[in-house]
């Protein structure tokens, strides 16, 4: 069955660059963003984890351990770690799952959906991870679930900047507008009725419509 988001993000165990692994205990109670990538040696995979090491201390800033993932070896992901380093600067600080029996690709529909036929009929290239992210909350549900296709690498800040909106519309009753970036105006959901609003939001907001209450982020 496919997932969905506010689904339990499946439970496993992988090997990883880092050790075995139990997916939900490594999670531990904190937020975690699981992304595969099509192949190692590839160039925009390339680009992307490199990427990724760099932003890993933002992820840590929100409680987000980060987890890479693909149909490659362990070992292959430890050789290609180096050309990662040498061609984008950032050394991989975060744990890579080697998956080469899909274990994990299928739990996640990470198999390209139109990939199609038998285990005898289907290619190597049939059975590439897409790019596809998961945002896991600290209850292991998701959160979010992105697919890119395989010839366009992420915008990764964009991520980072979901995982602001989703931290803190888990904490307050508001949801965040068109390209809001941490700091700007939120929106009150709709759920809060005025009178309830008055108690969550003493100083008051601007209501362009009556269903349109715009606050300052809450804090
Ligand atoms: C890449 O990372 O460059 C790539 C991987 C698979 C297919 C196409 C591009």
């Amino acid at each position: 069955m496919a997932l969905r988001l506010g689904d339990d993000a499946p439970d496993f165990t992988a090997e990883t660059t880092q050790g075995t692994i139990r997916f939900h205990e490594w999670i531990g109670d904190g937020w975690a963003i699981l992304f595969s990538h099509p192949k190692d040696f590839t160039p925009v995979c390339t680009t992307e984890l490199g990427y990724m090491a760099g932003l890993k201390e933002e992820f840590d800033k929100r409680n987000t351990k980060i987890i890479g993932l693909s149909v490659d070896s362990v070992r292959d992901h430890d050789r290609w770690s180096k050309d990662i380093e040498e061609t984008q600067g950032h050394r991989i600080n975060y744990p890579l799952i080697g998956d080469p029996d899909l274990k994990v690709a299928k739990l996640y529909d990470m198999i390209h959906p139109n990939a199609s036929g038998s285990a005898q009929e289907r290619t190597a290239q049939d059975n590439l991870t897409v790019r596809s992210v998961f945002v896991i909350g600290p209850d292991r549900k998701i959160k979010l679930m992105l697919t890119y296709p395989m010839s366009t690498g992420r915008n990764f800040d964009e991520v980072l900047r979901v995982l602001d909106s989703i931290q803190l519309t888990a904490k307050y009753k508001v949801a965040t507008p068109v390209n809001w970036k941490p700091g700007e105006d939120v929106i009150i959901v709709p759920s809060v009725s005025d009178e309830e609003a008055k108690t969550r939001f003493p100083d008051g907001w601007k209501a362009l419509k009556p269903y349109l209450r715009i606050v300052p982020q809450p804090r």
